[in-house]
């Protein structure tokens, strides 16, 4: 007995021996990953109004869309996030809904969103729709009938008297301020009383206190993943709840102010916005919210996501992701790369805004990345064209989820809008035609950048609803896409490198070499791979070795587009010169 145990116990070492040897031939191709679609996947903003007009009228549409899918595919990219596309009155181009459930008429039909899904789901491409519900539009139907009283949707909105003051002249309930400027009040004449927005007055705040409000929202979320999107986008989360006034009296307390030099009254930042953010009955909403997603999920064994945004601290944002059965979102957004680093960042920033979030994450829930976005400055133009590839290295080979906004696969720059033909209503409230540029997010909007040709491929129209972009005759995708090196080939060749299980599975680690240079480490068994980027001003000379078990030659799998390392060169651990921007990713050879 004893001897045949043993005899059958060599024979599985020596099965276990063959198969490990046949695994180390094999490299990570024989890796079984565990992993569900969303967990790792390449996520692609698509700005709907920007991306691809399939009529000519200047805007981008859904049969736009349908027409580039094949682009998407061949860069990788797993799942694409439409900005909003139901019908709105188009004051914040999408962020003001009119109405949840049909598409907005310039962008197509519900035929034409049905035919997206269908092309997506056949090159397995996921879809994800945006939903705004903090706000409607001043001109959706329950605004209407709110503002008239009607008996069911009185309610649905946050409505208060104001005061006279001493003068005799009406005056708002309080200071609050909203975040496109201004007294985040408005008065409407016909009910008598002021309305909250929180952002632009075309955006009144809904009532999340109303119960009738959020069986209404539940509703939405159902009928669109039950129409086929494998997820929904939700914007400003964070503002769902303004405080309890029944805590004040039956009155909304005025916010402190923050006393910050050169601000006035009419500033968003003038105030410390204690009572109409990050209220702690979101995090509660945002777990109801997420049960409607997982009640799909478990009905038809495909993964529903909730995304989120909050613009928050670290402690608030990760608290998006819930707490044990109390679930929240799946990818509650990381918004530190975009707003916390920009050209006068050093190494040291960007080790300590990637690792923040890592540290602060729950440990087993996936981290997500990104650094571009519809509201943010491009990265050509909020770092410098040459770092794209870098940039593009990080948000790809970090570990978890990666989200690109269009363009930045290319590198677009933020294009110039004169006054005359700004549209963004955060600029147009500035009332200034010189500093509008400051804050306006119509530079990150303009066209895509298709070809050379008449609007840089993107429309036939005499006009486009923003310009194109300066320089789209030379920076477009056709011309990145036969270039031999371009920041479009840089970043395909990221997408096909990040399915190995180093970066799917591996563990990360980060230093900050110098002041100047960047570095991390993915591995996963004897699969070792260095992310170095120089994000300084001079020329530098690192030593890989610095990471445990970094020692020899490393191979490179991709490099920046100036770099003068190409595919496969081998480059000394203990001594690696990097120009200015230069990127690498190595790999340790065995
Ligand atoms: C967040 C969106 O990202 C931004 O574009 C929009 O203006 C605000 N929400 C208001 O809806
Ligand atoms: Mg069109």
């Amino acid at each position: 007995m004893f001897t045949s145990a043993g005899s059958f116990e060599g024979m599985w070492y020596i099965f276990v021996i063959i198969f490990s040897l046949s695994r180390v031939g094999a490299r990570y191709e024989n890796v079984n990953i565990k992993q569900d679609w969303w967990e790792t996947a390449v996520f692609y903003q698509l700005n709907t109004r920007s991306f691809m007009d399939s009529d000519g009228d200047g805007i981008g549409d859904i049969n736009g869309i349908t027409t580039r899918l094949d682009y998407l595919k061949e860069l990788g990219v797993d799942a694409a996030w439409l900005s909003p596309i139901f019908k709105s009155a188009m004051h914040d181009f999408g962020y003001d809904t009119t109405d949840y459930y049909t598409i907005q008429p310039e962008y197509g039909s519900m035929e034409d969103f049905e035919h997206l899904l269908k092309k997506a789901n056949e090159l397995n491409i996921k879809i994800v729709l945006e939903l705004v519900p903090n706000h409607t539009s001043n001109e959706s139907e329950w605004f209407l009938k709110s503002s008239n009283r009607d008996e069911y949707y009185s309610d649905w909105f946050i409505w208060e008297s104001g005061h006279l003051d001493n003068m005799g002249i009406r005056k708002p309930p309080n200071n609050w301020v909203s975040v496109f400027r201004k007294s985040a009040w408005k008065y409407m004449a016909n009910r008598d009383q002021y309305y909250l927005h929180q952002f632009g007055e075309s955006q009144p705040d809904l009532n999340y206190r109303n119960p009738v409000v959020v069986d209404e929202i539940k509703n939405v979320i159902k009928f669109w993943l039950e129409k086929g999107v494998a997820g929904l986008k939700i914007p400003s989360i964070n503002y769902l709840f303004e405080v309890d006034k029944d805590l004040y009296g039956g009155r909304y307390p005025d916010e402190p102010i923050t006393g910050r030099p050169g601000l006035g009254p009419d500033d968003y930042v003038y105030l410390e916005h204690v009572y109409t953010k990050d209220q702690e009955e979101t995090y509660d909403m945002v777990s109801q919210l997420r049960d409607v997603f997982d009640g799909i999920t478990i009905r038809d064994n495909l993964t529903r996501i909730m995304m989120t945004e909050a613009d928050t601290t670290i402690k608030n944002a990760v608290k998006y992701y819930g707490e044990g059965a109390h679930l929240g979102a799946h990818v509650p957004f990381n918004l530190g790369l975009i707003g916390e680093l920009n050209k006068e960042s050093d190494a040291r920033d960007f080790k300590y805004i990637i690792d923040r979030w890592l540290t602060y994450k729950p440990l087993k829930k996936p981290a997500n990345w990104m650094i571009g976005n519809h509201d943010k400055s491009r990265v050509s133009s909020r770092f410098r064209p040459d770092l794209v590839d870098a940039l593009n290295m990080l948000i790809l080979l970090l570990p978890g989820i990666a989200i690109t906004y269009m363009g930045e696969e290319i590198g677009m720059v933020n294009g110039f809008v004169p006054w005359s033909e700004t549209k963004d209503p955060l600029a147009c409230n500035t009332d200034d035609p010189v500093n509008y540029i400051e804050v306006s997010r119509d530079p990150v909007r303009t066209p895509f950048q298709w070809n050379s040709g008449k609007n840089g491929g993107f429309s036939t129209a005499e006009r486009t609803w923003l310009p194109v972009a300066d320089g789209y005759e030379s920076l477009n995708v056709a011309s990145q896409r036969s270039a031999v090196r371009s920041h479009y080939q840089v970043y395909r060749t990221l997408t096909n490198l990040r399915i190995r299980p180093a970066f799917r599975l591996g563990r990360y680690e980060s230093l900050s070499l110098n002041n100047d240079v960047f570095a991390f480490k993915r591995w996963y068994n004897d699969d070792t791979y260095i992310i170095v980027m120089n994000v300084g001003k001079r020329d530098r000379i690192v030593n890989l070795t610095a990471f445990d078990l970094v020692f020899g030659q490393l191979e490179v799998e991709a490099s920046s587009v100036l770099s003068s390392r190409t595919y496969s060169d081998n480059v000394q651990a203990n001594r690696l010169d990097l120009a200015v921007d230069e990127a690498l990713v190595l790999r340790m050879q065995v």
